[in-house]
C-alpha cells in the first residue's frame, strides 16, 4: 500500500497528561482521510505535530517519504494547513492577506485569484477580513491552505461556523480536490455523519487514543457486526450510532481501569 503519511506511536504529553497516546496513522496516497473525535480527543494536537508546531512527546512520523524532524522544512513545503481559526490580518483585504502568504511561497500572482474562485471568495476578494463573516473567514483559512496546490492538505474541521449551503459546498469542493490536483487530505471533525460524506478511510480517537483506522466500508461491515444496523441497511445514523458507542464503551473502560 502506498501511504503518504504514516505515524508512529506518536505521543503527546502535557506534564503528567497524555493528549495522543501511541497513535499509529496510515494515510493513503490520494484519498481523503476523516479523522475523527469528539472535543479534546486530540485531533488538533496530533495535527499540529504534523505541522512542526508541537513537539511530540515520543514517536515519529514520516510524510511524502520525509522524516521528521530532521526533514521538517520539505515537509512543510509539501502541505497546505487549515488548524482550528485561521487568523488574518484584520485592516488588510481578503486578498491582501492571500498575497503574503503568495509572496512567502514565491507563488505566481494568479495563485491568490485561482485560490478565492476554488472557495467561492472571488466577489469579496476587495473586503477587509475583519469584515468577513465566519464562513467566510473559514472559506478564506481554506484558500490559503489551497494556494500553493500543495500535494498534501491538513485540514482541522474546516466546515466550522459555516452554514448549511456553505459545509455542503466546502464539502464538495474537498471531496474533488484529490481528482482536481492530485492532492491527499487529512481532515477532521467531531460528525461521523459529516465525514462519512467525504472520506474514503477513517481514523477514530478518544482520549488520544486511536480506536479505530480503516476504510468506510470496513467501518460499515463493523457497524453490521455489531448489531448497528436495521434490516442488513446501514444509514448514516447507524454509522454515527456505533462512532458514539464506540466512544462511550472506550469511556466506560477508562473509568473502570481508573477505578482498579
Ligand atoms: N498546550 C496545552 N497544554 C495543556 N493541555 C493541552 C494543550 N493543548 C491541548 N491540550 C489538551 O489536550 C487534549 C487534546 O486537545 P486537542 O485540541 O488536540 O483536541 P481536539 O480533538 O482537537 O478537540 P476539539 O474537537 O475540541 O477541537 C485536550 O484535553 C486539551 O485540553
Ligand atoms: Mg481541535
Amino acid at each position: 500500500m502506498d501511504y503518504i503519511i504514516t505515524t508512529e506511536q506518536l505521543t503527546k504529553k502535557y506534564k503528567s497528561f497524555v493528549a495522543v497516546n501511541n497513535v499509529s496513522l496510515n494515510i493513503r496516497k490520494g484519498s481523503i482521510y476523516g479523522f475523527l473525535g469528539p472535543n479534546g480527543a486530540g485531533k488538533s494536537t496530533t495535527m499540529k505535530m504534523l505541522l512542526g508546531l508541537t513537539a511530540p512527546t515520543k514517536g515519529s512520523f514520516t510524510i511524502d517519504g520525509k522524516q521528521f524532524p530532521n526533514d521538517r522544512l520539505s515537509i512543510l513545503k509539501e502541505v497546505g494547513s487549515f488548524i482550528e481559526s485561521p487568523s488574518f490580518y484584520a485592516n488588510l483585504t481578503g486578498k491582501e492577506n492571500l498575497d503574503i502568504i503568495r509572496r512567502i511561497l514565491g507563488l505566481p500572482k494568479s495563485s491568490v485569484a485561482d485560490a478565492l474562485e476554488l472557495v467561492g471568495l472571488s466577489e469579496f476578494g476587495g473586503r477587509l477580513a475583519k469584515k468577513y463573516s465566519l464562513g467566510m473567514k473559514q472559506r478564506l483559512g481554506l484558500a490559503g491552505a489551497l494556494l500553493g496546490r500543495p500535494p498534501i492538505l491538513i485540514l482541522d474541521e474546516p466546515t466550522n461556523g459555516l452554514d448549511p449551503s456553505g459545509i455542503h459546498e466546502i464539502r464538495n469542493l474537498i471531496k474533488s480536490l484529490p481528482d482536481l490536483y492530485d492532492c491527499t487530505v487529512l481532515i477532521s471533525s467531531h460528525m461521523l455523519s459529516e465525514i462519512e460524506l467525504m472520506a474514503d478511510d477513517i481514523g477514530i480517537l478518544n482520549h488520544g487514543r486511536l480506536l479505530f483506522e480503516g476504510s468506510l466500508d470496513e467501518l460499515r461491515q463493523n457497524a453490521l457486526q455489531s448489531g448497528f444496523a436495521a434490516d442488513n441497511k446501514i444509514s448514516v445514523a447507524n454509522l454515527e450510532d456505533m462512532f458514539l458507542s464506540m466512544v462511550d464503551k472506550d469511556n466506560a473502560s477508562r473509568k473502570q481501569r481508573a477505578k482498579l
